[in-house]
């Protein structure tokens, strides 16, 4: 049982490449408020966590704090890759976390029993957890021309979600250790050769990455 803080930090910096032109796609609007503003208060919906380090786009660390103002966060400017904003977030996190969250501002909606179970699960002594959902697609392996090579087996497949949750001192180990390339931070863990533990996630913690996922994320908000 382990009883120490829970902190948390959000990688908010990304571009927002793949919704296309427009501003850093933390910063883009749903239902009238930028996905950052809706994805702190999912995190602040779910009572274990407590302080929040958000990893901002170069440059907005000052509208990202009016922004969250009331929501009692710290900003910080996040880096070039997903993993430089995660650590610059963590190295401002209070010492006296222990147990970390880090979160994609881009999973906007995640519900908060999903926070929750993964907090449960590091409380339960797991010193990495992972919420995840089956697959629904039916995956292949191709080669580089694109043809076909194998039907891989779906059911032993899961896909990943954010919250991720750690043990301070092991995420810290992890990025210490640097894992090129990684696009999340259970990955880095992994290569540890440290167990990483599973929860349920939630359809509704998916990641808002093409513009599509904007539509779904408006109507998932008009629906609650
Ligand atoms: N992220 C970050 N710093 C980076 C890159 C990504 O903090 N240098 C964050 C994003 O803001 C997002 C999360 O990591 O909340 C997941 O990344 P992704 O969905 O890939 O977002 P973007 O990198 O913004 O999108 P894209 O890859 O389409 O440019
Ligand atoms: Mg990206």
């Amino acid at each position: 049982m382990t009883v120490g803080a829970v902190g948390a930090v959000v990688p908010a910096a990304g571009r927002g490449e793949r919704l296309g032109p427009g501003p850093p796609k933390a910063l883009r609007l749903l239902a009238g408020e930028p996905l950052l503003v809706h994805a702190v208060r999912g995190l602040r919906a779910a009572p274990s966590v407590g302080p929040v380090v958000v990893a901002a786009p170069t440059g907005e660390v000052d509208a990202v704090g009016a922004l969250l103002a009331g929501l009692d966060v710290t900003v910080v400017a996040g880096g070039t890759e997903r993993q430089d904003s995660v650590a610059a977030a963590l190295a401002a996190l209070s010492p006296d976390v222990e147990l970390v969250l880090v979160h994609d501002a881009a999973r906007c909606l995640v519900p908060a029993h999903v926070v929750e179970g993964v907090v449960a699960a590091l409380r339960a002594g797991a010193y990495a957890v992972v919420p995840v959902l089956p697959l629904a697609d039916t995956i292949k392996q191709v080669d580089a021309a694109g043809a076909v090579v194998q039907t891989v087996p779906r059911a032993d497949l899961r896909a990943v979600q954010t919250p991720q949750g750690f043990a301070r001192d092991v995420l810290e180990r992890a990025h210490r250790s640097g894992a090129p390339g990684a696009t999340d931070d259970a990955s880095m863990v992994e290569a540890l050769g440290l167990p990483v533990a599973t929860v349920p996630g939630a359809e509704e913690a998916f990641k808002v990455t093409r513009p599509l996922d904007l539509l779904l994320a408006e109507a998932v908000l008009r629906g609650r």
